[in-house]
């Protein structure tokens, strides 16, 4: 595995790489999640890249950019056991240099929900997406589904600036009791740990309401939040349209049921799809015909 800290190296092995070249970007603290989208993207791509990078551009004032888990040397060697052939990590002088002064603004799209409740992270995300793209110029993108509204806001940047990308959406993976898996998990409790999945179970009651046909919005918030267990304390639950993410005003599918949990000072975000009548899933990307001839 090639381990490459500038945007000009990495620009350059990847240009010697055999296509496709799937990108798997992440800020590490690497997890069974993370791992799933390097799978996918194996099956997928001749080569994998992935980067892993603490954006401080995404954290707002007061968040856990400082202590936010990192340790590096198990990440590497996670990615490199899974089949990736080349990771970018540069470091926050290298991404940011003094005088850094270009940002990505997804309007809209980037200023509600997570946007709203951490004011300028889309920006953040959106900035170093972009970057991280031009670095490795991959044929695909893989993000997972945990993080709906990135996936929306980053699909709108790569189309608004005409970049040569695909997105490919995952599925967002799970612990057995429906907790989905995050790096931010490390800072629950005992008691925050076993409340977490009551967030899972509040939007599975609402996607069952929602496909049993019930419309009344209030009514299926206060279903899902009626499940929620304490010291979990919900933040918002909402139905949204699956692209513009506009809240509906009376659920119909296809839709996509966003929501955040307080557990202390932990977030803990996670979305359902309720699907059309056609069954076709919103969100997530159909898996491509496997492309095992391109791998030895
Ligand atoms: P990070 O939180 O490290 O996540 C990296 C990728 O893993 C994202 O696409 C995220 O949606 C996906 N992921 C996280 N948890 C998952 C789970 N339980 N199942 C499936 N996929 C999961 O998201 C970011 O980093 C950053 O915003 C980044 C895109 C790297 C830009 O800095």
């Amino acid at each position: 595995m090639h381990v490459v800290r500038t945007p000009g190296s990495t620009r350059a092995i990847a240009r010697t790489l055999p296509r496709p070249v799937g990108f798997v970007p992440t800020m590490g603290a690497l997890h069974r999640g993370h791992l799933s989208l390097v799978e996918r993207a194996r099956a997928e791509n001749a080569v994998v890249a992935a980067s892993i990078f603490v954006n401080p551009l995404q954290f707002t004032p007061g968040e856990d950019f400082e202590r936010y888990p990192r340790g590096f040397e198990q990440d590497a060697q996670m990615l490199e056991a899974a089949g990736v052939e080349l990771l970018y990590a540069p470091s926050v002088e290298r991404m940011y240099p003094p005088n850094f002064r270009t940002s990505i603004s997804v309007r809209d799209l980037g200023d509600s929900f997570e946007g709203a409740a951490r004011p300028g992270h889309f920006l953040g995300v959106a900035t170093v997406v972009a970057k991280l793209l031009h670095a490795v110029e991959p044929t695909s993108l893989y993000l997972g589904q945990k993080d709906v509204q990135q996936t929306a806001v980053l699909r709108a940047m790569i189309r608004d600036l005409d970049m040569a990308t695909c997105v490919v959406v995952c599925e967002t993976v799970r612990e057995n009791d429906g907790l989905a898996l995050s790096s931010r998990n490390a800072y629950l409790d005992p008691a925050q740990r076993r409340a977490a999945p009551s967030l899972y179970r509040a939007l599975s009651a609402v996607r069952t309401a929602i496909a049993a046909g019930e419309t009344d919005t209030v009514a299926l918030r206060a279903h899902g939040a009626a499940l929620i267990e304490p010291p979990l304390v919900l933040e918002y639950l909402a139905i949204v349209d699956p692209q513009t993410f506009a809240v509906q005003a009376s659920a119909k599918p296809p839709a996509v049921i966003v929501g955040v949990a307080r557990a202390g000072t932990t977030r803990l975000l996670d979305n359902l799809t309720v699907p059309a009548g056609d069954g076709v899933d919103p969100v997530l990307t159909p898996l491509s015909s496997p492309r095992t001839n391109l791998r030895s």
